[in-house]
């Protein structure tokens, strides 16, 4: 277990043996942060800052949390990747920290660390199945993680226990009679206590190396299971969030665009 902070990690020794380098040597695969001297980390990509789901996110915690009261909120970004929210979330005030498993991915979250001065980013490279050594914390926010699990309603009640407020959670789910076809999914079951289908995520007895080089993938699980979208929501009433609901703006146009229809997957807000 490592724990990172922006204000005490030595420049981006890791990435090359030149410690002033501005460019990471592992590239980023999806998030494109403004880093402190204006460069980016995935130029010609959209910034992730601008996103409409990075700012629905903000829409959400401006509501819970007003910035003039925001002075030591703490947020824990699950599965942070490249560390994108993570930043986002610091340059808003909050005292950040993103949880990444994966080497490569938490060099990218180092190397954006090194690249700013920010005391209050931080990241831990663990299992977010760990959660519970580090917080708990006043939001979670938990996008494309949750189905990456094995058994996500269990993790629902951990997280439940963790948030002090809120949780944001941006996830597929799988419905009760289709199945899309860009998705291997199983039959219909039942898991956990709940309803869903198993997604295979990597073989069974895949090694270390195989499993690492899967940037977005599940880590430490063969397979994952997808809650069905009413057993996810009633899931999460269950693990102790008092009012849930979904914030389909997240997209740039709900009528045009079929992201939430085609993907299976949405933005919701569950409060303690
Ligand atoms: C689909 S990506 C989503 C990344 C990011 N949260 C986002 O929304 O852009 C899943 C991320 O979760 C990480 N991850 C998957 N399972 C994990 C686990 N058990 N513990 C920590 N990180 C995990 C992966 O390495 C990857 O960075």
């Amino acid at each position: 277990m490592l724990i990172l902070t922006a204000a005490v990690v030595a420049p981006a020794q890791s990435w090359s043996e030149e410690p002033t380098m501005k460019s990471p040597a592992i590239p980023f695969t999806a998030h494109n942060i403004v880093l402190g001297d204006g460069t980016l980390t995935r130029p010609n990509s959209p910034v992730t800052a601008d996103e409409p789901v990075t700012r629905a996110v903000m829409r959400s915690l401006d509501l819970f949390f007003p910035p003039s009261e925001r002075k030591g909120k703490t947020i824990v970004d699950l599965g942070c990747l490249e560390g994108g929210y993570t930043v986002e979330f610091a340059r808003a005030g909050f005292e950040a920290t993103g949880m990444e498993a994966r080497e490569q991915n938490f060099e990218r979250c180092d190397f954006v660390a090194s690249q700013l001065a920010l005391p209050n980013l931080h990241f831990v490279r663990d299992d977010v199945r760990n959660l519970g050594n580090y917080a708990p914390f006043d939001a979670i926010f938990c996008s494309g993680l949750l189905y990456h699990l094995d058994r996500p309603a269990t993790y629902l009640r951990l997280l439940a226990q963790q948030a002090n407020h809120l949780l944001i959670l941006q996830t597929h789910y799988a419905l009760p009679d289709s199945t899309p076809a860009h998705f291997s999914l199983s039959e219909l079951t039942e898991h956990d206590g709940y309803q869903g289908r198993w997604y295979r995520e990597f073989p069974e007895h895949a090694d270390q190396r195989y499993i690492e080089a899967l940037s977005w993938s599940a880590y430490g699980n063969p397979r994952s299971f997808w809650l069905e979208r009413r057993h996810l929501i009633q899931a999460l009433r269950d693990a102790g969030f008092s009012t849930v609901y979904e914030q389909p703006d997240f997209v740039s146009n709900n009528v045009t665009d079929h992201y939430i229809e085609e993907q299976y997957r949405s933005l919701f807000v569950a409060v303690r």
